[in-house]
């Protein structure tokens, strides 16, 4: 089965980093026009770093209005805040911060409280601000080395398709907890860009796009947007095990 959306490489891990920049502001600028605000989930982990630092510098030519986005979090670390493992710490360092975002535009995941709470509290948060079956313009994510996306990780249980919009699962390679959106909420979005880079996400890579199809083993091969586009930008040594980069 050919692996679903869109694959673009690029030459190093910086031009990955400006391709996921522009194409976040060019979405970002046709959901405002289209319905007057930007909804996007941001991912987790450190290739969005780059990203943020390319987003948050002064684009002169970049008309985006800012007030008009709202910042959610794909997955975060049971931590607090300002732990540096915290995803919403590399964002608010990295992004929201230098860009003045009010903090009514970001919706982060309680990563202090207790996680099965913090995940029940997001998913009301979800419902809240998009309605019972939430709809992102465009959900950011990464995928680590193990073939996982979010904090959707090999042996557990998020992949169980049902209501569940966000969910806290433990993860028994970190032994921790950790809150992340469901398939059922990715899936549903406009836009997913899955962004990853580097030698180490090679074997992954051609694994998930070119291997057996098992969620279970790679849970981002359950990345599959219904009605939206899919997006993978990767760079030419995660592209380096591909039989068909393009
Ligand atoms: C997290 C992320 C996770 C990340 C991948 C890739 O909280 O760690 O959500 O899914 O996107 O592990 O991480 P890197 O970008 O650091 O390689």
């Amino acid at each position: 089965m050919a692996a679903p959306g869109k694959l673009v490489v690029l030459a190093d891990e910086a031009a990955l980093a400006r391709a996921v920049a522009a194409y976040f502001i060019a979405t970002a600028l046709d959901a405002i026009a289209a319905r007057g605000r930007f909804d996007v989930a941001l991912s987790g982990g450190s290739t969005p770093k780059a990203v943020y630092a390319l987003l948050a510098a002064p684009l002169a030519e970049t008309a985006l209005t800012w007030s008009r986005v709202r910042f959610f979090f794909g997955d975060e670390r049971c931590v607090p805040p300002d732990d540096p493992e915290s995803n919403y710490k590399t964002a608010r360092d990295g992004l929201l911060e230098p860009l003045g975002i009010d903090a009514t535009q970001v919706f982060r995941m309680h990563g202090e409280v207790e996680p099965a709470v913090a995940a029940r509290d997001y998913a009301a948060v979800l419902r809240a601000e998009l309605g019972p079956a939430p709809v992102f313009d465009l959900v950011m994510l990464g995928m680590g080395p193990d073939g996982h996306t979010a904090s959707l990780f090999p042996g557990t249980d998020p992949l169980t398709d049902d209501d569940a919009l966000v969910r806290a699962p433990w993860v028994e390679k970190f032994s921790t907890y950790r809150i992340t959106l469901t398939p059922r909420v990715i899936n549903a979005a406009r836009t997913v860009a899955i962004a990853a880079g580097g030698a180490a996400k090679a074997a992954a890579l051609h694994e998930v796009r070119e291997g057996t199809y098992d969620p279970t083993v790679h849970p981002i091969q359950i990345v599959n947007p219904h009605d939206g586009e899919l997006i993978w930008f990767v760079d030419e040594a995660a592209a380096g095990a591909l039989s068909h980069p393009v």
